[in-house]
């Protein structure tokens, strides 16, 4: 307990920046929650995606630290053995921080936790001489030799469709159905809706069970909303990190505008990434069976809304954008959210992604679109707070 109040001072930095990235009063997770001790005064987006950073350093999930959690008889509130081993160590990863490194999150669950509950304490033989695994940086410096990010932009930009096309591109409607990661959200019917300059929104809808799976996020240039039946708070409206990647996603649906929506570019060693697999029913939420197709990329490094950390892939082939991943904040260091493109098509004249998939600390899901239709009309209603659910 003792340790429970001390921390509350220490997560004072983090608190101020979740509290700047809100518009309006957001929900406070000790407002929300019942035993809440270390980690007050976060919005609950903010919160849930803690609880998103402990279990993927750990290799946990919910059900490891709460009781019954997957089930119909969940008691987040009640205290388990791992839960408060992870309160002593929120307060420990905050003091390192605060007396190391002037309050910056340089050590956070994952430096010592990699994906496993026990830290190793000894080096590794196998990994000293072993084949190496490559882990680049999360944080990128501008790489000697390599060429201003400008140029990568502009090269996007050409690929796309070219500049004068990407400015007459002012909204885009995309229809198709949702693919399942382990079993969950397949086979819904996608809406995929876009107003330039800064307004998206993807509805998945499942007509057999209606409201009960349904997906949907919305961002109108200014509020987002979430609504997602495998979140403990069912539906919420986005503050904080989550809200400034609803707005970087919105903006980067325009192509044409991707030089005025970043700052303080860089441009990283080039790379290899590997596409997500196909999903399929057999893959578990976690691990991926088979690896996907790999490509020689271009990596950016910028920041965009409020500051917002993002890292951009681009094929170096046809110089298509193929990966977005942005950070955002939480309390023991940076959320990550990985949203990747594939199966670009022609839709006159500007080149769009028919594949997307999702990638963040507790789940995966992606969209195939089987059209696309530009600069249509749109409803603003589209962009707001998801209509209320049906009676079931
Ligand atoms: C490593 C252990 C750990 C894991 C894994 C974990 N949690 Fe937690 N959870 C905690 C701790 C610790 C608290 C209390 C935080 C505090 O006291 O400030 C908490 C609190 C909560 C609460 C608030 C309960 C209440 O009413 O007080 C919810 C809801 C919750 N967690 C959901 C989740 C979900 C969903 C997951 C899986 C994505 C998850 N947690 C994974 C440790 C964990
Ligand atoms: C400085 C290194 C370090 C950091 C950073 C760290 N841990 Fe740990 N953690 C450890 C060590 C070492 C153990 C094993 C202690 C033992 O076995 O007695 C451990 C054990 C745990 C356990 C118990 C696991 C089990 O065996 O059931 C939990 C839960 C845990 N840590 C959560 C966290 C969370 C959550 C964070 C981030 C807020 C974190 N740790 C950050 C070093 C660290």
């Amino acid at each position: 307990m003792a340790s429970g109040i001390a921390a509350v001072g220490l997560l004072g930095v983090a608190f101020a920046i979740a509290q700047t990235g809100s518009q309006e009063k957001p929900l406070l997770a000790e407002q929300a929650f019942k035993n809440i001790q270390v980690l007050k005064g976060i919005p609950v987006d903010d919160f849930m995606e803690t609880m998103g950073v402990m279990s993927a350093s750990l290799d946990f999930d919910c059900s490891d630290c709460h009781v019954g959690a997957g089930t119909d008889q969940v008691d987040w509130p009640a205290d388990t053995q791992r839960k408060i081993m992870a309160r002593i160590m929120i307060t420990m990863v905050a003091n390192i921080n605060k007396n190391n490194f002037a309050g910056r999150q340089m050590v956070t669950c994952w430096t010592c936790h990699r994906n496993r509950d026990k830290p190793l304490v000894t080096p590794v033989m196998d990994t000293i001489y072993g084949t190496v695994t490559i882990e680049p940086d999360d944080v990128i410096q501008q790489a000697e030799g390599m060429p201003p990010a400008e140029s990568v932009l502009d090269k996007y930009i050409q690929a796309a469709g070219g500049a004068q096309r990407l400015a007459g591109l002012t909204s885009f409607v995309g229809r198709g159905t949702s693919v399942g990661f382990g079993g969950f959200g397949g086979g819904g019917d996608v809406e995929l809706v876009a107003e330039a300059p800064d307004k998206r929104a993807t509805i998945i809808l499942f007509k057999d069970a209606p409201g009960r799976g349904d997906q949907i996020r919305t961002y109108d240039g200014r509020t987002g909303w979430v609504r997602t039946p495998l979140n403990v708070l069912g539906e919420f409206q986005l503050s904080g990190g989550d809200l400034d990647g609803a707005r970087l996603d919105a903006q980067l649906s325009f192509p044409g505008q991707i030089k005025q929506v970043l700052t303080n570019l860089k441009t990283g060693p080039p790379a290899t990434i590997t596409d997500l697999p196909a999903p399929s029913s057999q893959s578990t939420l976690q691990k991926d069976v088979t690896l996907g197709q790999t490509h020689d990329v271009d990596v950016i490094q910028g920041n965009g809304p409020r500051g917002l950390l993002v890292t951009l892939y681009f094929d170096r082939k046809t110089g298509l954008l193929l990966r977005e991943l942005r950070y955002g904040n939480s309390p023991i260091g940076r959320v990550p959210t990985q949203i990747d493109f594939a199966d670009y098509r022609d839709v006159n004249g500007v080149k769009l992604p028919f594949r997307i998939t999702y990638a963040w600390l507790d789940g995966r899901d992606s969209i195939v679109l089987n059209e696309i239709k530009t600069n249509v009309p749109v409803s603003g209603a589209k962009f707001g707070r998801p209509a209320p659910l049906k009676a079931q």
